[in-house]
């Protein structure tokens, strides 16, 4: 058998070493980051990632670790401004961030959104949710946020399930510029065309959308 190359070595060395070195995400969500400022996500998001409806703290279970790791950057670099999450993201390792996101992505949802709904809508809320309104250059929501509001590859994240509270803080925060991290400004140009009206009654609609127990 011939010797392992150098660069054999090197690259099995380079595979190797990440994952010594890992961070681990499991931990990171339930006990902190290494940065006591890294609290645990759990005192928040809820001990299954599910969030906490009442007080309007997001699910982060099942959501896409490419979507979850460039908020917390988004924290990091002021493109997206909170009072708690700005500080707690600045004192995460980027390692622990990649960490924490593969985790979280991992966690099951529990909200299998129901799609039937798609299928005819007659009220202005569901109109308004999957048509959008062209007049005023409204997409529909699920035309990118996809059937149900569930989500589509690492861009575009699942609206069903969320608290209404979060989704209309969040189509807020576009209004008045604490947000700006959506990419071509898809998000901004959706928000500021959206009455105060219209921004509850489709956090409304997304928020109840998933839950198993709602039927059409
Ligand atoms: C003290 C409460 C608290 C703790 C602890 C906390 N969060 Fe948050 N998190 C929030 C709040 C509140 C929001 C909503 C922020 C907003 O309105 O923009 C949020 C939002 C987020 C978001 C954005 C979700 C989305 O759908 O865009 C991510 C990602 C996130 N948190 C990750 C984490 C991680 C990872 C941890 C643990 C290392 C953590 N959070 C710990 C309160 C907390
Ligand atoms: C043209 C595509 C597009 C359309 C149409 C669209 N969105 Fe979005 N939306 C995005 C993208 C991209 C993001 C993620 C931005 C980022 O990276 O933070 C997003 C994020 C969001 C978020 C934040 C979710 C979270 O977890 O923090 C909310 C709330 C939201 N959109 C609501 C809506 C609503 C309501 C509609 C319909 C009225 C809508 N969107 C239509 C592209 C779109």
């Amino acid at each position: 058998m011939k010797p392992l190359s150098p660069v054999v070595i090197g690259s099995l060395l380079i595979l190797a070493w990440p994952s010594a070195h890992a961070a681990d995400g499991q931990k990171i969500f339930n006990q902190g980051g290494q940065n006591p400022a890294a609290m645990a996500c759990l005192g928040c998001h809820g001990p299954d990632g599910k969030g906490v409806a009442a007080a309007g703290f997001p699910r982060l279970a099942g959501l896409p670790a490419g979507y979850l790791a460039k908020q917390l950057e988004d924290f990091r670099n002021g493109s997206r401004k909170q009072p708690v999450m700005e500080p707690l993201a600045k004192a995460m390792e980027p390692a622990e961030i990649q960490a924490v996101s593969a985790y979280l992505s991992q966690l099951p949802a529990d909200t299998a959104p129901d799609t039937r709904r798609q299928q005819i809508a007659t009220d202005p809320v569901t109109r308004l949710a999957l048509y959008g309104d062209w007049n005023r250059q409204i997409p529909g929501c699920v035309q990118c946020h996809g059937p149900g509001g569930s989500g589509i590859g690492e861009h575009f994240p699942p609206l069903a399930g969320q608290p209404a509270g979060y989704l209309v803080a969040q189509l807020n925060a576009w209004r008045d510029g604490s947000r700006s991290n959506d990419p071509n400004q898809l998000m901004v140009n959706v928000a500021k065309a959206m009455t105060d009206a219209e921004i509850k009654q489709v956090a409304d609609y997304f928020a109840q959308l998933s839950r198993p127990e709602v039927k059409p």
